[in-house]
């Protein structure tokens, strides 16, 4: 067999039916909860100019320096598809206003996002996310909500390997005490040249470092639990109150941090072991108080996360989770000639307007092919009209579970149709 010209770039792949439904499935049942909640839909561009995530995300991340697709474009403007859609989300609250209507403001939003990453199992250079972002609000019970909602949706799909884990990174009154002394501590140890000028730039990315003689030598690192404030440790302990009386277990992690440069005070990552070596994070978020300023917005706290679908979907496979969602028709429609073809696909076009997921034999096909396609469609019923049929002005409608076959009249094959279906339920 000759070889495609074309495949997806490397780090993409496709999604095609079944795996198709699923993933849509995956992504309903992650805004579900959000839109029970009273989140409002958000939709912001693919692209953003290139500061805004230089700036929001941070510099010295990994994201910024090494994963972004940026160019310029013909008209010379610095862009990047967006590698994550928070500060996107954050830009686009400031520009039309948001902020300055009834807060909180709270958003949901799902699409695409780009990191040049190295590919593997669960992760790829493009992938899809559901995010939440509540702008506006301080009150601790919003970390809580959020978190609720990502677990209820988890739980919505069957999902029963999910964990949430959850960390204080304390706000700015904790952080300096905080960050000078675990500078202090990560200047003392002998470590390579690259992670010695991260302990300058950023030494909280220093815990995050996955090698296990960097891990060793953090034994004894500082927490940042030992330098919270008195209002980010209440903060932080209300937060875990209101998750358990909510019935939701989480795990606290005193050393978790994030590969984003914005967050403060509260931080959570949904962790599932069955979606390869090299990460086990289906979900993650936290609050980012200074976000807003960091992009030259005024100061307006905020707290969010972002799900990963393909990442979800993986972990759904790996429970053996029978994947949701409807492919196929319930009515098959089998022509026999052009005539009952052109009279079939009247019929199919009412059935579908009626409501009734129903699909037509095409390429005027012989009974036993068109059977065929009508047992691969999942139909519980076949339409199948002859020439002698026709004449006589009547249709053949067939179970095609127990293969019982009736013939009705033309004329009602809608409604009859739809009545057997129904008793089918
Ligand atoms: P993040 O942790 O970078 O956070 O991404 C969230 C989730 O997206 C990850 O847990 C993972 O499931 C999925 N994901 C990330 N990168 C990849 C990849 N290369 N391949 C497949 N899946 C991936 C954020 O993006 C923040 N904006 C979350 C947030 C919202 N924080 C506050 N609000």
């Amino acid at each position: 067999m000759n070889q495609p010209v074309f495949r997806a770039p490397k780090g993409t792949f496709d999604f095609v039916p079944p795996r198709g439904e699923a993933i849509l499935a995956v992504r309903d049942a992650m805004t579900e909860p959000l839109r029970h909640a009273g989140y409002g839909y958000i939709e912001t561009p693919s692209f953003e100019e290139t500061a805004l995530f230089a700036r929001g995300v941070g510099e010295s991340t990994d994201i910024v320096t090494k994963e972004m697709y940026t160019f310029t474009t013909r008209g010379g403007d610095d862009v990047t598809l967006r590698p994550e859609g928070t500060a996107p989300v954050l830009r686009a609250a400031l520009e039309n206003g948001l902020h300055r209507g009834a807060l909180p403001v709270k958003l949901w939003y799902s699409g695409s996002y780009y990191r040049y990453e190295r590919p593997q199992k669960g992760r790829y250079r493009h992938f899809s996310q559901v995010g939440a972002e509540v702008l506006g609000a301080e009150d601790p019970a919003i970390d809580a909500e959020l978190i609720v909602l990502a677990m209820d949706a988890y739980r919505a799909l069957g999902l029963t390997g999910v964990r949430v884990v959850v960390n204080s990174l304390g706000s700015d009154e904790s952080r300096p005490a905080y960050r000078a002394a675990l500078q202090e501590y990560l200047r003392r140890l002998d470590l390579d040249e690259d992670t010695a000028k991260r302990v300058e730039i950023n030494p909280l990315r220093v815990l995050d470092d996955k090698r296990p003689e960097v891990q060793a030598a953090l034994a004894e690192a500082p927490l940042m639990s030992e330098f919270l404030s008195d209002s980010d440790r209440a903060h932080h302990d209300t937060v875990r109150a209101l998750l358990s009386d909510a019935g939701v277990p989480f795990d606290d992690d005193p050393r978790l941090v994030r590969g984003l440069d914005y967050y403060t005070r509260t931080l959570f990552e949904f962790v599932h072991s069955g979606i390869g070596a090299a990460q086990s994070a289906v979900g993650g978020g936290g609050r980012y108080d200074g976000l807003s300023e960091l992009i030259g917005g005024p100061r307006l706290p905020g707290v969010g996360w972002a799900l990963g679908a393909d990442r979800t979907l993986l972990a759904m496979e790996a429970e053996g989770l029978t994947l949701p969602g409807r492919t196929g028709v319930d009515v098959f429609a089998v022509p026999l000639g052009d005539d009952a073809a052109q009279r079939l696909f009247g019929v199919v076009t009412a059935l579908r307007r009626e409501g009734v997921r129903a699909d037509i034999a095409v390429g005027g096909r012989g009974l036993k092919g068109a059977m065929k396609a009508a047992d691969r469609s999942g139909a519980r019923i076949a339409i199948v009209l002859g020439e002698r049929d026709l004449a006589e002005n009547v249709a053949q409608m067939k179970d095609l579970e127990s293969g019982e076959q009736l013939a009705i009249p033309l004329g009602d094959v809608i409604s009859q149709a739809r009545d057997r279906l129904a008793s089918l339920e």
